[in-house]
């Protein structure tokens, strides 16, 4: 499958939602609100006044930002005028376990008295455990629908006095590289939760052994593990930024750095944000996922761009998969490729704008 039929693939999975939700507009009342809503549409059924609609998507954020019929959230930071304020609450099945967990404490924050849950989803995203996830905290969780390859479940769930927090769902763990230790936060939903990634383990090997130069962006920066130990590695780099699409991303990153005393601005971001400025290296470990299926078009749509974000001789550092092909795309983009680090399954590659490389593999 090319990258992207991978990527309709997925809108197609929104679409479907929305779909098997509208032949049950009879199920909704009050206020709704829609908790993990996969594409930048509302679903045709009764909303209510003004729904809710929660994201961890910046690009969806800021697209259902423009929309005057809804109120928008970017992530799990809620006000104390959200609590109870919803009658309906929508949960589209998150793609980690651990997500729909703290989604659903979320519920409880959320929902009225007599509020209810309907969960929604496909069965290749797993529903069936959802629900049931949802079925031990609600013992009426029944399924009400199966269509478009997705089935959709209610229940009643009792709301919460207890405020919700995200920070409450932020957990700590040790990563050390090259002789350098930090703390990182993790969070349900988070790239790489609770461990050191390979890929960037070996982009950090490389940092260590060719050091870059300031200022460094940190480009799909997740919990910041890279700026935080770059800057506890080799503290004269100064300041690095971090981008992130995802909201547990942008405030775990906020979180490591806080910890490890590093600076740089955080931004939630859906690719490189044109008035982003330059840098005299942009470091990554980007995506190539999109739900469960290998997706490159994100990491083709930054490639296309970064040029233009690095300074006159400035470099890319860029981890990926060996079996993915960006050393053509890093050439017809930015210049020759080096290759720093190679084997079985990654590649660092580095190259600079407007200066022809040099190649070294070890
Ligand atoms: C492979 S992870 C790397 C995370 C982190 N740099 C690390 O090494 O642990 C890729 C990150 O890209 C982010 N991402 C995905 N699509 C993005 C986009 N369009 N713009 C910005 N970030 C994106 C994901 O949220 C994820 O945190």
């Amino acid at each position: 499958m090319t990258a992207r039929k991978a990527s309709n693939r997925d809108q197609n999975g929104g679409r479907n939602a929305l779909a098997a939700l509208a032949r049950n507009g009879e199920l909704f009342r009050g206020r709704v609100g829609l908790l993990g809503l996969p594409i930048a549409e509302l679903p045709e059924v009764p909303l209510g006044a003004s729904p809710l609609v929660i994201t961890e998507h910046a690009g969806l954020a800021t697209a259902l930002e423009q929309r005057s019929d809804c109120q928008v959230r970017f992530g799990y930071q809620m006000t104390a005028g959200d609590q109870r304020t919803v009658d309906t609450l929508v949960i589209f099945v998150p793609k980690a376990r651990e997500a729909l967990d703290m989604q659903l404490a979320l519920a409880r924050f959320l929902l009225a008295e007599n509020g209810q849950v309907l969960l929604v989803g496909e069965k290749r995203e797993g529903i069936a455990g959802a629900a049931r996830q949802l079925q031990a905290l609600a013992p009426d969780t029944r399924k009400v629908d199966s269509a478009r390859h997705c089935q959709v479940w209610v229940a009643g769930l009792a709301a919460t006095e207890t405020p919700f927090e995200p920070e409450q769902w932020l957990r700590w763990h040790e990563v050390e590289c090259a002789g350098t230790r930090i703390s990182v936060a993790g969070m349900p939903g988070i790239f790489s939760d609770g461990r050191l990634d390979e890929g960037t383990a070996r982009l950090l090997e490389s940092l260590a052994e060719t050091p870059v130069q300031g200022p460094v962006l940190d480009f799909a920066c997740g919990a910041g593990v890279i700026g935080a130990w770059l800057q506890a590695h080799s503290p004269n780099t100064g300041p690095i930024d971090g981008i992130d699409v995802q909201a547990q991303a942008v405030f775990c990153a906020h979180h490591t750095y806080q910890r490890n005393q590093a600076s740089g601005r955080i931004l939630a971001s859906d690719s490189l944000p044109g008035e982003l400025g330059r840098y005299q290296t942009i470091v990554t470990n980007p995506p190539f996922h999109s739900g469960v299926h290998t997706d490159t078009s994100m990491t083709e749509a930054f490639l296309s761009q970064v040029k233009q974000h690095l300074e006159p001789g400035g470099e890319l550092r860029l981890v990926a998969n060996r079996f993915l092909p960006y050393r053509e795309l890093i050439e017809a983009q930015i210049g020759e490729c080096n290759l720093l680090f190679q084997d079985s399954r990654f590649t660092v590659y580095q190259a600079f704008r407007g200066k022809p490389g040099r190649r070294r593999t070890r």
